[in-house]
């Protein structure tokens, strides 16, 4: 197993001392101003939504997610130019030719009365591969696209096979064209399981160990582990990931799901042939869910990985600045964005930025680093819960205004002790 330390950690394709890392200090530490409304002034700067994450520069914190949004050079191309903060492109694997799609391939669940056609979209399923394109073709634009925005971070998402050659030969192949940093997809619940690919390897620790070991003792860019939340403790992959060499891990994946079946012809969706197969559940339902995964995932690393630069990466239900803010304010350095791009367009960044610059105006925040982190010291056991309001209840009714026993009434004071018992 091949572990950085911190002096060879890799920093975009910059060296440690080219690139001024984030002080580790600053990571989860709560701001003194946490707490504290500050009016909105005329003169008061516009929040900096920037970010330096493992040394790779984003105007701002949102980044394409893989998938769809991230599949061919014109529709990236179209993503930077709308202002993403980063790209991830669609998953790619050495043979594109094993990759066979099938349609439909997504089926979405609606709100209101028996998921009426006019409710709005809440989650969505697919039984979508990754990349059907050849390989080859992928990588041409990836190389395209870094000769014509060299500012921008793209970032190669990979999947193989449990073959250490064919790890090597994609992690080569991609660097090659000048991509910014690799994420590695363990975790496609649907179809390349099959082949004990993509969420076959993230659920088992022992096989992601060996693989980490593999890609990072080979990586020459900075890599982030893209985690399944199909499995009972998401901190242990990723733990395993991190302490693996990986830089950085990204979670959620998709869940796994059945969207329904159609009660007219008794078929389940998305119905292919009269047939279908459990896919991966995203958008607007799985936030919650999404939420919970990365705090876990956020109070092992504040616990157990303070001292080195890893990065963490928002992933689930993401439609405004709001839903970002709260991967955010959990300790995720950047938060990405598939479904939500296909169900409002690129243009959704602009929305994204400057509802997070509210927030951030409502607050006093000036950067991300001042509210990153911040919420997740409020989470505790239940069992703390239960000894918190104990000792709430307690204290407030030592200091309860007004009297306790009829006994106190006095004559002199007759008239404030009536008013110390009204409420309004
Ligand atoms: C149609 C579709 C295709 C996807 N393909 C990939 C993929 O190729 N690789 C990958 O890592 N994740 C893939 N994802 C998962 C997303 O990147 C993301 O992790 C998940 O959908 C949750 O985020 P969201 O609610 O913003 O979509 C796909 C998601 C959808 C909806």
């Amino acid at each position: 197993m091949a572990t950085l330390g911190s002096s060879q950690l890799r920093v975009g394709r910059a060296s440690v001392t080219e690139v001024p890392a984030i002080k580790p200090a600053r990571r989860f530490s709560i701001p003194s101003r946490v707490g504290f409304r500050v009016q909105a002034s005329e003169s008061q700067q516009e929040p900096d939504l920037s970010v330096c994450v493992n040394g790779l520069k984003m105007p701002n914190p949102f980044v394409i997610g893989s998938g769809p949004p991230g599949t061919n050079y014109t529709v990236m191309k179209r993503a930077f130019d709308e202002g993403w903060g980063a790209v991830i492109a669609k998953t790619v694997s050495l043979d594109a030719s094993q990759v066979i799609n099938v349609t439909p391939r997504y089926a979405r669940l609606r709100a209101g009365v028996n998921g009426s056609a006019k409710g709005q979209i809440i989650g969505w399923e697919n039984i979508e591969l990754i990349s059907d394109r050849p390989l080859e073709t992928m990588l041409k634009e990836f190389k395209q696209l870094k000769v014509e925005y060299p500012d921008r971070i793209l970032i190669a998402s990979i999947m193989e096979e449990y073959d250490k050659a064919a790890w090597e030969e994609l992690i080569d192949r991609v660097e090659e064209t000048g991509i910014d940093a690799i994420e590695i997809n363990f975790s496609c619940p649907h179809g390349m399981p099959e082949r004990k690919m993509g969420a076959a390897m993230g659920q088992d620790c022992g096989l992601l160990e060996e693989v980490c070991g593999w890609i990072n003792a080979k990586a020459t860019v900075p890599v982030w582990a893209k985690m399944t939340p199909n499995i009972t403790d998401i901190t242990e992959p990723a733990r395993v990931a991190l302490r693996s060499g990986c830089e950085g891990v990204s979670a959620i994946n998709t869940i796994m799901s059945v969207m329904g079946i159609n009660l007219d012809t008794l078929r389940p969706e998305p119905c292919v042939e009269g047939y279908s197969t459990p896919g991966g559940y995203s958008s607007k339902a799985v936030h919650p869910i999404a939420l919970a995964k990365v705090m876990n995932i956020a109070k092992m690393m504040k616990s157990e990985f303070s001292e080195k630069e890893y990065s963490l990466s928002g992933i689930g239900g993401v439609e405004t600045g709001g839903d970002a803010a709260e991967f955010i304010l959990l300790g995720a350095n950047t938060v990405q964005v598939c479904t939500g791009v296909m169900m409002h367009g690129y243009g959704l960044v602009k929305d994204l930025c400057k509802e997070l610059k509210d927030f951030m105006k409502k607050h006093g925040f000036s950067s991300i680093e001042d509210f990153r982190g911040v919420s997740l010291d409020y989470f505790t056991t239940h069992t703390d819960l239960v000894r918190r309001q104990k000792e709430a209840i307690e204290l407030r009714k030592a200091i309860r205004k007004g009297l306790q026993s009829d006994k106190d009434w006095t004559g002199d004071g007759f008239v404030k002790e009536s008013e110390s018992m009204v409420s309004n």
